[in-house]
């Protein structure tokens, strides 16, 4: 999620690229923002490296007329994932957190045709809107969405016997949940396999949280948990909101 939302499209390069700069500093309003104050290094990244597939962005665009589209996985984020996917050859991901299925899509269309992607999402409203999309993309046969609380998805798949057949996680739902995610993620995924997630930053107050911010001090909790978790290879990034990248040893 990056906080931003948007009244136009030719703002939308705009955004992450606010997003991005506005990582860690506790001004950023997330408010829509000016052309005039971008800057030109980061602008010229965006002009110069984002691709997004026709079906993504007519997706991108009906999630913006959504009221919760801050939601929605920022285009560069997105690219990077389908790129880490792509690196390790992934077959087998799960998203928890789907929402109206971007980044659901996004995976999707990086995988083989023998791909598979579960993603779980509790709001049946977001599901409507997503399928439709992954049809005309054609990988309607490679989504399976999970209508309900993604713990019990991941539950069912541990019960299933697929544990350690997972290239591919990425956490982005409820933040209350995300350490247990997290461990439920890492019992899912192979050695080698990556687990991303989501909002790691949270506009950057992780950043010494206030006593009353549970979300902020939780998220610090498991940042700080990563750094010394001798069971992965670590990166936390600065894109978007953040993003951790944990690779299983
Ligand atoms: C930040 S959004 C996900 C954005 C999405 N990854 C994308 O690519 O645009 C979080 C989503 O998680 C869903 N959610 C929240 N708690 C959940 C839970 N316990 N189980 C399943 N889904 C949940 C919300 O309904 C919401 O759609
Ligand atoms: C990026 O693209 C926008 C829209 O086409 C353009 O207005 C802007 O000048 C470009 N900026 C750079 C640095 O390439
Ligand atoms: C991914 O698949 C390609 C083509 O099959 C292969 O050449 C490459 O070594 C594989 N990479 C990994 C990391 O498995």
């Amino acid at each position: 999620m990056c906080g931003c939302s948007f009244l136009d499209i030719s703002v939308i390069s705009i955004c992450f690229i606010f997003c991005w700069s506005g990582v860690g500093k506790s001004a950023f309003t997330g408010k829509i923002h000016g052309i005039e104050n971008v800057d030109p290094v980061l602008q010229y990244v965006a002009n110069n490296s984002l691709r997004e597939h026709p079906v993504l962005t007519k997706l991108r665009l009906r999630t913006l007329e959504d009221q919760w589209s801050t939601m929605m996985v920022a285009s560069d984020q997105a690219q990077l994932m389908a790129n880490l996917i792509r690196l390790i050859n992934a077959t087998k991901a799960i998203e928890i957190g789907m929402y109206t299925g971007y980044n659901a899509l996004n995976m999707a269309l990086a995988m083989p045709e023998s791909g598979r992607v579960v993603a779980c999402e509790i709001e049946s409203t977001y599901i409507d809107i997503a399928k439709p999309f992954f049809k005309e993309a054609g990988v309607e046969n490679k989504i399976d969405v999970r209508h309900q609380i993604a713990m019990k998805t991941l539950d069912e798949l541990i019960a299933a016997g697929e544990a350690g057949t997972f290239d591919f996680v990425f956490i982005d739902a409820d933040k209350f949940n995300y350490d247990r995610y997290y461990e439920k993620s890492l019992e899912l995924i192979r050695k080698g396999g990556i687990i991303a997630i989501d909002n790691v930053l949270w506009n950057g107050k992780v950043v010494n949280p206030a006593p009353s911010d549970l979300t902020s001090q939780g998220l610090d909790a498991l940042n700080k948990k990563l750094h010394k978790d001798q069971r992965i290879e670590l990166s936390m990034l600065t894109v978007g909101d953040g993003l951790t990248i944990a690779i299983k040893r």
